[in-house]
C-alpha cells in the first residue's frame, strides 16, 4: 500500500533520530511521526543467508542478578505465560543483564515491562539493544522506519487500517494468530514491541504458549508429532503487498519447520505452527494435512487456560519469545482510534527438532 500523508512524511524526515518529538508533534497526527510506517515499494532487500546464532540466553546467570535486581517488581500474569514487571528500564541493563533477559523471557515466554524510556532512546540505539539478542529481521512487506528497515510498524488510523485490509474485510473478527515472520529459515527468538501511541481501551495483543500446549497432549500423540515438518509460507503476504502496490522486497519463501521445535537454552518443547503461515504437513495427503492442521490450530486457540492479553500504558515495552508463543492483535478499538507500535524482531537459530 502506498501511504500518502505527505504531512505525516515530512515530520518524519525533520526528525531523523526520532528525538524532539515536541518539536514535531502534529496537531491530531501521531505522537511519534519519526516512527509512521514507510512502504517504497522500490526498496529492495539480497535474499537471506544462514548465519550462526547463539542465544544470549545460554550465557546468562540463572539467578538473574543483573535483571532481578533489588528494586523490581515481577508479578506472573498466569502460570505458564506472562511476567509483569516494574522498577528496571531496559535501556539500563548491562550485557550480563540483557542475556537475563533474554533467559527470563523464555522461561516466561513474555515479559511485559511498564514504564520504559526505551521509545524515547531513539532509532540507533533502539537497534543497538534489540540486535544484542540476533540480526534483525527487516520485513520484506511490512511498513519499516526510512531508513531503518529493521522497525516494523504496526499502525491503525481512521484513514489507515492497513491491518483489517489485511485481515479482511469480511471478516467476524479480526483475531489473526501467528509467530512473527515463522515462514523465515531463521525464524526470530527474543521479540520487541514498544507502544507509542495506544487507545484508552482495547488493542491488546492475546499471547499463548506453544509449549503449554504441547505439553498438554498425551505422550502417544507427541510421539506421532515429533518428527513431522510443516511447510510456513509467505507467499499470501507477499501478494496482499503486490496487490495493493506496496513493497516486495524480497521474493516471497516456503520453509519447512519441525511441527515440535526445542528451545536452545531451556530444552523446552513447543508446537511450532500456526493459522497465519502454516499451510499443510510435508509427507502428507491434502485431506491428512488439514485434519491435522486443524485440529492442533483448534487445541491451541481454544486452550483459554494458557492464554493471556497483554495491555499497553504509555511506556509498555513487551518481550516475548517467537519459539514458544503465538500472538494476535485485537481490532476490538474504534475506527477514528490511532494505535501505533513498533516491533524489532531478532532472528535465531535454525529451528531445532524434537
Ligand atoms: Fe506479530
Amino acid at each position: 500500500m502506498t501511504v500518502s500523508v505527505s504531512d505525516k512524511r515530512d515530520a518524519h524526515d525533520e526528525d531523523p533520530n526520532g528525538k524532539g518529538k515536541a518539536a514535531v508533534k502534529q496537531t491530531n497526527g501521531p505522537s511519534y511521526p519519526f516512527y509512521y510506517p514507510y512502504f517504497d515499494a522500490e526498496e529492495k532487500f539480497p535474499p537471506k543467508e544462514i548465519f550462526e546464532f547463539t542465544d544470549p540466553g545460554s550465557r546468562a546467570d540463572p539467578v538473574k542478578p543483573h535483571l532481578l535486581t533489588a528494586n523490581v517488581i515481577t508479578k506472573d500474569i498466569s502460570p505458564y505465560i506472562g511476567t509483569e514487571i516494574t522498577g528496571i528500564q531496559i535501556s539500563g541493563l548491562s550485557k550480563e543483564g540483557l542475556d537475563e533477559l533474554a533467559l527470563y523471557t523464555a522461561e516466561r515466554k513474555l515479559l511485559i515491562f511498564r514504564d520504559q524510556d526505551f521509545k524515547d532512546l531513539g532509532a540507533e540505539r533502539q537497534i543497538e539493544i534489540a540486535k544484542h539478542f540476533g540480526p534483525l529481521d527487516r520485513h520484506f512487506t511490512a511498513g519499516n522506519v526510512k531508513g531503518y528497515p529493521e522497525f516494523v510498524v504496526v499502525y491503525r488510523e481512521a484513514d489507515n487500517d492497513r491491518f483489517r485490509g489485511f485481515v479482511g474485510s469480511n471478516k467476524i473478527n479480526g483475531t489473526k494468530w501467528h509467530s512473527d515472520v515463522s515462514y523465515e529459515k531463521q525464524p526470530p527468538g527474543t521479540t520487541f514491541f514498544f507502544i507509542l501511541d495506544q487507545p484508552e481501551t482495547g488493542g491488546d495483543t492475546l499471547y499463548f504458549s506453544q509449549a503449554e500446549a504441547y505439553r498438554r497432549l498425551s505422550p502417544e500423540f507427541q510421539k506421532r508429532l515429533e518428527g513431522l515438518r510443516a511447510v510456513h509460507s509467505s507467499v499470501e503476504y507477499g501478494e496482499f503487498s503486490r496487490k495493493h502496490g506496496g513493497p516486495l522486497r524480497r521474493e516471497a519463501v516456503e520453509t519447512e519447520h519441525p511441527v515440535v521445535r526445542v528451545h536452545p537454552v531451556t530444552g523446552e518443547k513447543a508446537l511450532y505452527v500456526n493459522p497465519a503461515f502454516t499451510t499443510r504437513i510435508v509427507g502428507y495427503k491434502d485431506e491428512e494435512s488439514e485434519y491435522l492442521l486443524k485440529f492442533l490450530f483448534d487445541h491451541m486457540l481454544k486452550g483459554a487456560d494458557f492464554h493471556i492479553r497483554a495491555s499497553y500504558r504509555p511506556g509498555t515495552v513487551v518481550v516475548w519469545d517467537n519459539r514458544l508463543t503465538a500472538h494476535s492483535a485485537t481490532g476490538d478499538f474504534d475506527n477514528s482510534i490511532r494505535r501505533h507500535a513498533v516491533r524489532l524482531t531478532p532472528l535465531a537459530e535454525v529451528p531445532i527438532p524434537a
